[in-house]
């Protein structure tokens, strides 16, 4: 007998298939008439198939009319057509096994409503909730979007390390990862010999594969590594995690307008893909999530990304008559209200700004001939703020040695950095697209631990 999963089985060309369907029981409901009707999850979409289980069945009194919520179970039948409303096909059983009992009274996953709060604190429960299943699947077709874009791109896919010895970001907010026994050290009140740790180094968990990307882009061309980030940053907001999932396109000979045209067709690209891929729970997150959701998606897909420097956004900030928290000066970073009030209100659109002050950016940004910016480029979306951060890379030699030095950064550190740029330096861009906000953008969730399975926060590494 054939497999099938609850998706296929709810499509009209599935009648008539004789199959076996394993899932889990959201409902059941006995009828006068003799049979009952369960309603059967797989995860494999929004939808439920349902299953009528005649009384005929040989366990029908003491199993099929036990069957709670949470059960998993394996039925056998024939797709048949539905008369119900809202789905085409039905499954008629001719057998229905308990796999897996659920003590309906103690599943914490009851029929009403749960907070998103509550629902973290399950998080090995949560899959099984409409909302969650439908985030995994979103972010999984999100996932293909991205790989098929770089892939229809000519990019290679590259993997680079997520151990790594240097602070891409020179922001310092790395975890450090060692060895060395914490304990004893403690107790004797020595200072770590990291020339005696693991790797005869200090080594940390990496912020960005961008440096190694850098590596690869200025000999195969085009590349893009797709893997987990770490930042230790202390941010307990609903746009930051400790460990979120970056990818991160590098090009050579791409400048900063190329990069800002990549980025504006890579995030066209993904969003139309959600739309067209995952009908059911994008409907589904309109109605129950934030219902200008479609609208404001297709809007994205559909707009022109508005351009602007930084020093122009400033001059917008300065003279609107929007009241902000934080004031606007020239050299600070924009903060999430600025940024919300241009894409938002100002500009109604995404938007691309660039040529930020070169005080505020990493060593690694070429800068400009004006000698105080760098190419740099945030894209901004509505709602979720940053999305995308990138640049076109310093490719100068002298002038990337004085901007690390100027940072703070032993430069020996970073003899192949400065190599590259002494053996046929080529100009060079990339950026780093945040998944768990374009997640977050495209589902409409609010915040950022609930499109995640697992997320690592402040204070918070269960499951
Ligand atoms: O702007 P960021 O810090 O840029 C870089 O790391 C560059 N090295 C990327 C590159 O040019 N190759 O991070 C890029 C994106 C942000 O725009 C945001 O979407 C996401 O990564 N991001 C985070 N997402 C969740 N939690 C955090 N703590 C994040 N920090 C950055
Ligand atoms: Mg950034």
């Amino acid at each position: 007998m054939e497999k099938m999963s609850v998706a296929r089985a709810r499509k009209p060309d599935a009648f008539g298939r004789e199959v076996v369907i394993e899932g889990w029981v959201r409902t059941r409901r006995d009828s006068k008439a003799g049979f009952s009707f369960i309603e059967v999850n797989d995860g494999s979409c929004l939808g439920n198939l349902q299953v009528i289980a005649d009384k005929q069945l040989a366990n029908y009194d003491d199993e099929i009319k036990l069957l709670s919520v949470g059960s998993s179970v394996r039925v056998t039948g024939q797709v048949t057509k539905s008369p119900a409303k809202g789905q085409a096909t039905e499954l008629r059983a001719t057998r229905v096994e308990l796999v897996g009992h659920c003590d309906a009274e103690a599943y914490p996953l009851q029929k009403k409503r749960h907070s998103f709060e509550f629902l973290r604190t399950i998080a090995h429960l949560r899959p099984r909730t409409n909302t969650f299943g439908a985030v995994a699947r979103v972010r999984n077709a999100i996932s293909r979007s991205i790989h098929n874009f770089f892939q229809q791109e000519d990019f290679l896919y590259i993997h680079t390390p997520v151990i790594t010895a240097s602070d891409c970001e020179g922001a310092g907010e790395l975890f450090r990862i060692t060895t060395l026994d914490l304990e004893r050290l403690a107790a004797g009140s020595e200072k770590p010999d990291y020339d005696q740790d693991f790797f005869g180094r200090a080594a940390y968990l990496t912020v960005s594969g961008q440096l190694e990307a850098e590596i690869l882009a200025t000999s195969l061309g085009k590349v893009y590594t797709f893997g987990p980030t770490f930042r230790a940053e202390n941010s307990n907001t609903s746009r930051h995690l400790a460990e979120f999932w970056m990818v991160e396109p590098e090009m050579a000979f791409f400048d900063l307008d190329d990069n800002m045209a990549l980025a504006e067709r890579f995030i066209k690209h993904i969003v139309g893909q959600a739309l067209d891929q995952c009908d059911e729970d994008m409907q589904f997150f309109n109605a129950r999530i934030d219902r200008t959701l479609i609208e404001t998606l297709s809007r994205v897909v559909e707009s022109q990304f508005e351009r602007l420097s930084y020093s122009e956004a400033v001059e917008l900030l300065k003279t609107s008559d929007e009241t902000f928290e934080f004031p606007v000066e020239w050299g600070q970073d924009l903060q999430s209200e600025h940024e919300r009030y241009l894409v938002e209100k100002k500009l109604k659109r995404p938007v691309i700004l660039y040529d930020y002050p070169a005080s505020i950016k990493p060593f690694y940004m070429r800068v400009n001939d004006d000698g105080r910016t760098v190419r740099a480029m945030d894209v901004l979306l509505p709602r979720v703020g940053e999305m995308i951060g990138g640049s076109q890379r310093e490719e100068r030699h002298d002038v990337v040695l004085d901007r690390m030095i100027q940072q703070g950064l032993n430069p020996d550190d970073y003899w192949w950095y400065l190599e590259l740029r002494r053996y046929g330096t080529v100009p060079h861009s990339g950026f780093g697209l945040g998944l768990e906000r374009t997640v977050q953008f495209v589902t409409g969730m609010a915040n950022i631990r609930d499109v995640i399975p697992f997320p690592r926060t402040p204070a918070n590494a269960d499951f």
